[in-house]
């Protein structure tokens, strides 16, 4: 299929590796023009070297060392490149834990990062889009959202309170008829460098071998077995093309049959 997106441009967030890399490989294969961001320098080197040699289109990647949680890292990333047609917010995930020990700097940490950032992004990009008649926002969320997991309580919290503001400004006719759609990517597991460090985790707790944990968790999903990121990239640019036009406002959950609902 034909996302009939080449030569658009993308800012892709915690795209050195995982999930946000699977989105960026996914849009430059479609001729789209990236702009990725990660903290750590290395990483980001490298992401940007695969993207690049994978880009059709004569498509460029930029790249640009930032943490994307800080205003700072947001100005460096708007003076390398104003307007984006596509914008996939996305950062690392709250520690988990037990709710008993976090203190306000905790919460305040995991706000900034998985909804005042994206809410930033948001703000920052919505009215180019909407006054050049197209845009797309994908917000890498959780499938927690929608399915809470106890230990993780700051993404659970941090992350409705995205997903509230989205459902509203994403049915506001003067982003909705403008042509500018957002919507929230839910992953369930994903094997990804975060998913590994969280099974390492678990096994050091239970005792347990890596692959044992692993064999388990992958057990309880219906898939039998953990997304790819390059899956969880397909589906992201289907909802950056031209064919996703009329899906806005939506949570998009990709867990491999994992949540247990009807709806
Ligand atoms: N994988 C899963 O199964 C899964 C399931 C549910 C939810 N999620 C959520 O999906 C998101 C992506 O997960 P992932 O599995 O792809 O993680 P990952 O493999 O650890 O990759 C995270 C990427 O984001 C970058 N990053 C992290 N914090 C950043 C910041 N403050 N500023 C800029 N870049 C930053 C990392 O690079 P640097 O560290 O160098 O900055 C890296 O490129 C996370 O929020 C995670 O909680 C993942």
């Amino acid at each position: 299929m034909d996302l009939s997106i080449a030569g658009r441009t993308a800012l892709v967030c915690g795209a050195s590796k995982g999930l946000g890399f699977g989105c960026a490989l996914a849009l430059v294969k479609e001729g789209v023009n990236v702009v990725i961001v990660a903290r750590g320098q290395e990483a980001l080197d490298a992401a940007a070297r695969q993207l690049q040699a994978a880009a059709t289109g004569g498509a460029f990647v930029k790249h640009v060392a930032a943490d994307i949680t800080t205003e700072a890292g947001r100005t460096a990333v708007f003076a390398v490149q104003r307007d984006y047609d596509i914008v996939v917010t996305n950062a690392g995930g709250p520690p988990p834990g037990d709710f008993r020990d976090w203190d306000r700097e905790a919460w305040i940490k995991a706000v900034d990062a998985n909804m005042l950032t994206p809410i930033e992004l948001i703000k920052a990009t919505i009215d180019g889009m909407a006054q050049r008649g197209f845009g797309r926002i994908v917000n890498i969320t959780s499938s927690s959202v929608k399915s809470p997991i106890d230990i993780l309580g700051l993404s659970n919290g941090a992350r409705s309170g995205l997903t509230g503001f989205v459902a509203g400004v994403a049915r506001n006719p003067t982003v909705a008829g403008k042509g500018v759609t957002i919507n929230n990517l839910l992953p369930g597991a994903f094997d990804t460098d975060r998913l590994r460090s969280t099974m390492e985790g678990g096994a050091k707790k239970s005792g347990q071998s890596v692959e044992a944990v692993k064999d388990s968790r992958k057990k309880t999903i219906p898939a039998q077995r953990f997304g790819t990121a390059e899956e969880f990239g397909s589906i992201c640019a289907f909802l950056c093309s031209v064919h996703a036009a009329y899906l806005t406002g939506q949570n998009v959950l990709a867990d491999g049959g994992a949540y247990p609902g009807t709806y």
